[in-house]
């Protein structure tokens, strides 16, 4: 089944609730967090995350652009997140995995996230590991960009990977996903599409979410 992810980071800040209610048809809900080290911008953290989880029974999909990831997976777990994922070029392999470990210790889902120019292979020691992973088919830092096609190849990689070992692993893309890049995606082999821009700035959003998923099953 394919998931749609909004995304908040293209959503109004100064009135979030009534944002988030706008997009409660989707499955889950992208929660951006940077930290103006690991890519060029901040965004929202913790406090953030606690006021959402108390206003909203939507899966809260938390990704962390943020360098050290080990230190705080427990806290984003703890403030409310469900899928707790973070950058595999931010962390030592063995902080990597005793991270999620920690978070999957606290019921929560763990996802590893890689970036563009990082090659796929860089996530098969973890796969085992994950519930989730997530290729950035935009260099994080900024919604509304252009999507890179060349990122294409490694979900097709990772799928292989994935059915071949016989895994219960999702495919995440985040970043530059519409209609026409969806499609793309799903038949490379995603099955979780964040969507920012193409969702909070179309004229009807339950509607968009609908043709997000019409796309999806059609592929
Ligand atoms: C970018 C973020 C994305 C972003 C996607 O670094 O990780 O989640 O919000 O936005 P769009 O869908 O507008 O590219
Ligand atoms: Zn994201």
């Amino acid at each position: 089944m394919i998931k749609i992810a909004p995304s908040i980071l293209s959503a109004d800040f100064t009135k979030l609730g009534e944002e988030i209610e706008t997009v409660e048809s989707a499955d889950y809900l992208h929660f951006d967090v940077m930290d103006g080290v690991f890519v060029p911008n901040i965004s929202i953290g913790i406090p953030v995350l606690e006021s959402l989880r108390k206003s909203t029974g939507m899966t809260l999909d938390v990704h962390l652009m943020i360098t050290s990831p080990a230190r705080f997976v427990a806290r984003f777990a703890e403030a409310g997140g469900d899928i707790i994922v973070f950058h595999v070029e931010a962390e030592t392999t063995e902080n990597t995995l005793s991270a999620i470990e920690h978070v999957r210790r606290l019921g929560k889902k763990a996802g590893l996230s890689i970036k563009p120019n990082t090659p796929a292979e860089a996530l098969f020691p973890y796969i085992d590991a994950c519930d989730m992973v997530l290729v950035m088919t935009v260099e994080p830092g900024f919604g509304g960009q252009k999507f890179i096609t060349s990122t294409l190849p490694k979900i097709t990689e990772l799928r292989r990977i994935i059915d071949g070992r016989g895994l219960n692993c999702d495919i995440e893309v985040d970043g530059g996903v519409n209609l026409e890049t969806a499609k793309l995606c799903v038949e490379a082999g995603a099955n979780v599409l964040v969507a920012g821009n193409d969702i909070f700035t179309a004229p009807d959003r339950t509607a968009r979410i609908a043709a997000l998923r019409k796309v999806a099953r059609n592929c």
